[in-house]
């Protein structure tokens, strides 16, 4: 007797769609932003060399050039005011409040005072990570018992977001090392977050919740990475002479070593090495950077020794926990102020999504029992 129930038939037939957990090498999308070349340890944002954006660029050049293809390195972009509702509920978090947990709660209140269009634009780009600074250094005084800053429109934004943060202006070394890290850690292709943000846009709904979802997702420690534990790391080691040994009896128990391997590079990370050049030239340079640079080396001998079927190299946390120190950030901040300089991809994918969307819907295999009865 065949089956008369279409639904039953479908569902014996044996999926063989192929299928990669975490979607590892599917390519689910095409974008014209940023190309990261994990074999030769490349990256370029609209073509552009990181290292040579690095050198030549500010964060709000960068964030202009991808937002809209045009490259004008005079640029400026100042922090942005706090509308008074995101200020109330600032105000109101916990003190113990994590600072990511703080940042997707401000931009989700910033969105519920804006009336967000559908297709988002380059100026609601613009505003919100103009607007971000301002609430993660807001809330990082508010938790200190002191009061927030207000925008100073005569500095750029990494400059503005010190300013705000610490009530001074800074040198203008420290704003340049900030804004180099903030360069390199503006855009990465389809990494989880931004894939998040794309997703959200797809579905017509506006850039801030495309963000508030994307801080949700780098929120977890498997994508903000944590180079406050490079800073462990290295309090732990001691010493270049106590390094091998160290480095060895941690990976014996089954430990990472952080600030190295990547799930792309394959080569050396192209930011770790831009990023390196800013800490070695720093003037507040944390005393333990001579330290870190030694112990790269041994760690690299000994992760080449130990798994020679798999390239380790360092990547791009190992040198940004000099930057993020030397200018003085706090480890908790760290994370947020990834989430930072990561808006200028985050919401210029958001307009590529919007500029030629399809709702991103995949399909899952399903692996649960077959259709039945429900127990009598
Ligand atoms: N130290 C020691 N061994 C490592 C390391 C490391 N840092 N990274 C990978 N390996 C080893 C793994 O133990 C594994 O070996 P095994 O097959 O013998 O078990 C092998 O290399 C492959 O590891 P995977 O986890 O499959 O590699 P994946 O590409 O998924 O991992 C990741 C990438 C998560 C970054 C990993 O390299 C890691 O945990 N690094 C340390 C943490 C870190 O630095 N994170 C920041 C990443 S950059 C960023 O997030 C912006």
């Amino acid at each position: 007797m065949t089956d008369s129930n279409p639904q039953t038939a479908v569902a014996a037939k044996p999926d063989e769609r192929p299928y990669s957990p975490g979607l590892e090498g599917v390519i689910a999308g095409e974008t014209a932003l940023s190309k990261v070349d994990g074999e030769r340890g490349r990256l370029t944002y609209r073509g552009y060399r990181i290292g040579d954006l690095v050198e030549h660029g500010t964060y709000p050049a960068v964030a202009n050039l991808l937002w809209t293809g045009e490259w004008d390195p005079n640029h400026r972009l100042p922090t942005a005011a706090i509308p008074g509702p995101v200020m109330t509920i600032l105000r109101a978090l916990p003190t113990a409040t994590k600072p990511m947990d703080a940042l997707r709660t401000a931009v989700s209140a910033w969105g519920a005072t804006q009336d967000l269009p559908w297709p988002p634009t380059a100026e609601n780009a613009r505003a919100l990570t103009s607007f971000s600074p301002s609430a993660l250094a807001a809330f990082a005084r508010l938790r200190q018992g002191l009061e927030p800053v207000e925008p100073d429109p005569t500095l750029d934004l990494v400059e503005g977001f010190l300013y705000q943060l610490k009530g001074e202006k800074p040198e203008t070394g420290t704003a340049r090392a900030l804004d180099a890290y903030f360069i390199v850690g503006a855009e990465h292709g389809f990494n989880a977050s931004t894939f998040t943000a794309r997703v959200i846009t797809s579905t017509r709904s506006d850039i801030a919740s495309a963000v508030a979802g994307a801080i949700g997702t780098m929120k977890g420690p498997l994508h903000g990475g944590a180079p406050s534990e490079v800073v462990d790391q290295l309090a732990k080691v001691g010493s270049v002479e106590h390094a091998e040994q160290w480095l060895n009896e941690a990976l014996d128990r089954g430990e990472r070593l952080m600030g190295f391997g990547h799930r792309v590079y394959r080569a050396y990370d192209p930011r770790a090495a831009a990023l390196r050049k800013v800490a070695e030239g720093m003037e507040h340079k944390p005393d333990w950077l001579a330290l870190a640079i030694q112990v790269e080396d041994v760690a690299l001998r000994i992760l080449a020794e130990r798994h020679p079927e798999r390239a380790l190299k360092t990547n791009v946390e190992y040198y940004a926990a000099p930057v993020l120190m030397g200018v003085g950030l706090t480890p908790d901040l760290f994370p947020a102020t990834f989430s930072l300089a990561r808006h200028a991809g985050w919401t210029a994918h958001v307009l590529e999504q919007s500029a030629d969307n399809r709702l991103i819907r995949p399909d899952v295999r399903y692996v649960g029992p077959p259709e039945r009865d429900l127990p009598s």
